[in-house]
């Protein structure tokens, strides 16, 4: 342990989505980063295999916006947007609308993708509300989805160990099922084959809620958080005019799967697919500072501008919405992202990854490898009354042999920054594979 560290009490701080026991026993701590790099506390470097936590998309430390923070904290370290303004929130904003999909020409400024989920499923409700349809208030989200962890994304998520504990959550809320079918599409290579229909959940529970009580769909384009569940080819877009059909609105939450993971800016230009409203946070500002964005198209803002022009249109906002460090972080990262290609790199590397991933097959107790854009997920046969506990010792092997690598369940994510060259994908499997043949 670092001289640093011996000097801290590790157990004030209560640690999230932490085994707190164990991890105080034997911390893994992280130092300083640089590039495709983390240094740990004991000096040894740590290459980068989940871009932070899915966040920090052009790598570490980058000068560009390292410098646009420093300048902007010491100008004007805060101004609120409540009935104010700054420059910066607007450059921002409009920024964000000229790299978002066709039609996406607002945003509304959160700290977080938790708020950015809130903040999206308040909106599709009020949207409805002051269309004239105030039966709209169902939200629909799917089994087994990550949205957060405030209580309309707990409510709307699906991963049972984040609900369980927290009540009765939102009222209102279904799921449909969701697309993960190792029977039939383990091994696969991109979009899985098999599972369209899986869509076709949304109208079970259209025929037993109505259309006309359900307000909003809220999926992740690809659910990463939750192990990385790729949707089945022509999943989303029969989602999509299931949603159209009916006057859904369709939330894509693309807090990971925007800025260039999967090769495009968003994931909605990768699946050709128009949604009505995005969430976003993480990658907006290379994960530098909190920041999350939530761009809606100009028929749900519209929506809202019908009334008295002195009386504001929606009853929320954060006091950090369109915070002036958040958004000249956002700035230097969409302005790195756009010097460097990276919101399209992802493309040109993904069939190197995808290979550098599927060599790992055969490896001890894989029951599945399967990738998208820069994504990679590893699935392991659980251990009898432990589970997550197998890969939660690869994750730990894998720290102390020089790479991070993110353990969900029986799953390790693989989500390395979109500036790794193929020599570092070439490093990134030797070393994990490594890691398969030493952990029993
Ligand atoms: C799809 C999705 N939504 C929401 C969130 C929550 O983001 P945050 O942890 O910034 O609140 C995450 C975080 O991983 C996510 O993956």
């Amino acid at each position: 342990m670092s001289d640093r560290l011996a000097t801290n009490n590790l157990e004030a701080f209560w640690m999230p989505f932490t085994a707190n026991r164990q991890y105080k026993k034997a911390p893994r701590l992280l130092v300083s980063a640089e590039g495709m790099h983390y240094t740990a506390a004991d000096g040894r470097r740590i290459l980068d295999g989940t871009s932070g936590l899915w966040c920090v998309n052009a790598g570490h430390c980058r000068p560009k916006i390292v410098e646009a923070v420093r300048k902007q904290v010491g100008e004007l370290d805060f101004a609120g947007t409540f009935q104010l303004g700054h420059p910066k929130a607007f450059e921002c904003a409009a920024k964000l609308v000229s790299i978002a999909p066709p039609g996406f020409d607002h945003v509304f400024f959160t700290n977080s993708g938790s708020e950015s989920v809130e903040t999206a499923l308040k909106i599709a409700l009020a949207y409805h509300r002051v269309k004239g349809n105030a039966s709209k208030v169902r939200l629909i989200g799917r089994e087994r989805a990550y949205h957060g962890v405030n209580f309309g994304g707990t409510s709307v998520g699906g991963i049972p160990s984040n609900r369980k504990m927290f009540g009765t959550l939102v009222s209102g809320v279904d799921h449909i099922r969701h697309t993960h079918d190792l029977a039939r599409n383990a091994y696969a290579r991109g979009e899985p084959e098999h599972g369209a229909e899986l869509a076709d959940d949304l109208e079970r529970l259209v025929a037993l809620h109505d259309a006309s009580t359900i307000a909003a769909v809220i999926v992740e384009p690809v659910a990463c958080s939750t192990g990385v569940l790729i949707p089945p080819k022509g999943y989303l877009k029969r989602l999509a005019a299931i949603c159209a059909k009916h006057d859904i609105l369709l939330i894509f939450d693309e807090v990971i799967t925007a800025f260039g993971r999967l090769g495009t800016p968003f994931g909605a230009d990768y699946y050709d697919v128009s949604p009505d409203i995005i969430t976003t946070a993480k990658g907006v500002t290379n994960g530098t500072i909190p920041m999350g964005a939530v761009f809606v198209k100009g028929k749900v803002y519209d929506a809202f501008m019908g009334g008295p022009d002195d009386v504001i249109e929606l009853f929320h906002g954060y006091t950090y919405s369109g915070h002036p460090v958040a958004c000249a972080a956002a700035i230097a990262t969409l302005e790195t992202y756009e010097e460097e290609g990276l919101l399209t790199r992802a493309a040109e590397l993904a069939a190197y990854w995808e290979e550098g991933l599927h060599s790992l097959k055969g490896l001890p107790h894989i029951i599945d490898l399967r990738n998208i854009g820069l994504i990679g997920a590893v699935e392991f046969d659980p251990i009898p009354d432990a589970p997550g506990r197998r890969a939660h010792e690869r994750f730990v092997e894998a720290f102390n042999q020089g790479l991070l690598v993110r353990a969900t369940g029986d799953i390790i994510a693989l989500s390395p920054p979109l500036i790794i060259d193929k020599r570092q994908i070439d490093q990134l499997f030797d070393i994990f594979s490594r890691v398969l043949k030493t952990v029993n």
